[in-house]
């Protein structure tokens, strides 16, 4: 099959199309035709070894599994002996640690995978998973209802985006920052109140938040430390400048009323039933910037290294 590899970490030249051998499904596992993937921040993260301790995970030299791609959406192509939920020819998408930049790819049935919602294309369907299971990370945890009330810094990203829809599912007031060219997107996908960042400083305007949610890793919880109300809780997605945030984290729980908190993602078969469900009742979608032929994924993977893109970058497999 066509798959994209890397065998050394750097800039996004690295990665080249090759022919690989096809999966064979373990027993658990369903094989997946791919119609679609995406290029996400992760996928970055493990490509460049950014931060360094990631190699634990991913090879100290040089990259253990040479298959990217995180999110996925297609076919079922052959199901192991023990699968169940699933047969030949669903139409399935879903989250997994890597593979998925290629043609087929095998994923336990027991991991983030979900037939895919039926009003979705799979380019939409592949954009689902990421970033909702890291803004889930935070939301879940934000004791989010009606009454509470959480500001999303970066709601124009695949994790804003997220968020923001996430938050409004359950119940909370939700005041979202982007900047001008986003204000449109970002108040469709329900957004109570949005603030341009260009035109106005939200820690300065004097309102406070049960809870603040960095979803860019461009803020600081000094900087929003006042736009807390007392009890709240600023949640970031990045480790920060000298890997502050931990630490910030750690201190925060044993002093002062205000918590800092850098939630990890789950990537759960729960979450993504979870998104299903919100996408069957429109309450959910998935928002695409651009889409990119598998072939031309080191233009897609450099565009998202911009730190620019609204949403999400999708890989269209054609052969898949
Ligand atoms: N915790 C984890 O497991 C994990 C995993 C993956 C990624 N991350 C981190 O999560 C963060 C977000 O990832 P993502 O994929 O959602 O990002 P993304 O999609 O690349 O975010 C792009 C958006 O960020 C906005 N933005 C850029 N600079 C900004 C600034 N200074 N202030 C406010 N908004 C700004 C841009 O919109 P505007 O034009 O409106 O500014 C753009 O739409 C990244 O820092 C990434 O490293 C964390």
């Amino acid at each position: 099959m066509k798959a994209v590899v890397y065998d050394r970490y750097g800039p996004p030249d690295v990665l080249r199309i090759e022919e690989v051998e096809r999966p064979v499904p373990e027993d658990d596992q369903v094989l997946v035709r791919i119609h679609a993937t995406t290029v996400n921040r992760t996928d970055c993260g493990f490509r460049r070894a950014d931060p360094f301790f990631c190699r634990a995970f991913t090879g100290l030299r040089r990259p253990r599994r040479r298959i990217l791609g995180m999110e996925l959406a297609g076919e079922v192509e052959a199901v192991g002996s023990a699968v169940t939920e699933f047969e030949v020819g669903d139409q399935v998408f879903g989250v997994k640690g890597a593979g998925a930049h290629a043609e087929f790819a095998c994923i336990r049935e027991s991991a983030g995978l979900a037939h895919k919602p039926t009003a979705m294309t799979f380019e939409e369907a592949a954009a689902v998973c990421d970033g909702a299971s890291i803004a889930m990370a935070c939301i879940a945890r934000a004791d989010l209802r009606e009454g509470r009330t959480i500001l999303i810094y970066g709601a124009s990203g695949s994790i804003g985006t997220a968020a923001v829809q996430l938050a409004k599912s359950f119940g909370a007031h939700v005041t979202a920052v982007c900047d001008t060219k986003h204000v449109e997107l970002v108040a469709s996908l329900g957004a109570d109140e949005v603030v341009d960042y260009l035109e106005e400083d939200f820690t300065k305007n004097g309102k406070t938040y049960d809870v603040i949610f960095d979803a860019v890793g461009k803020h600081s919880f000094r900087r929003c430390r006042r736009s807390l109300r007392p009890g709240g809780t600023y949640y970031e997605t990045d480790l920060g400048f000298m890997w502050h945030v931990p630490l910030l984290a750690l201190l925060t729980r044993m002093v002062g009323e205000k918590k800092v908190t850098l939630p990890t993602p789950k990537y759960s078969k729960q979450d993504v039933l979870f998104l299903k469900e919100l996408i069957d009742a429109g309450k959910y979608r998935a928002v695409i910037d651009r889409s990119y032929p598998l072939e031309q994924v080191v233009e897609a993977t450099r565009y998202v290294e911009t730190g620019q893109k609204t949403g999400n970058v999708v890989l269209v497999v054609s052969g898949g």
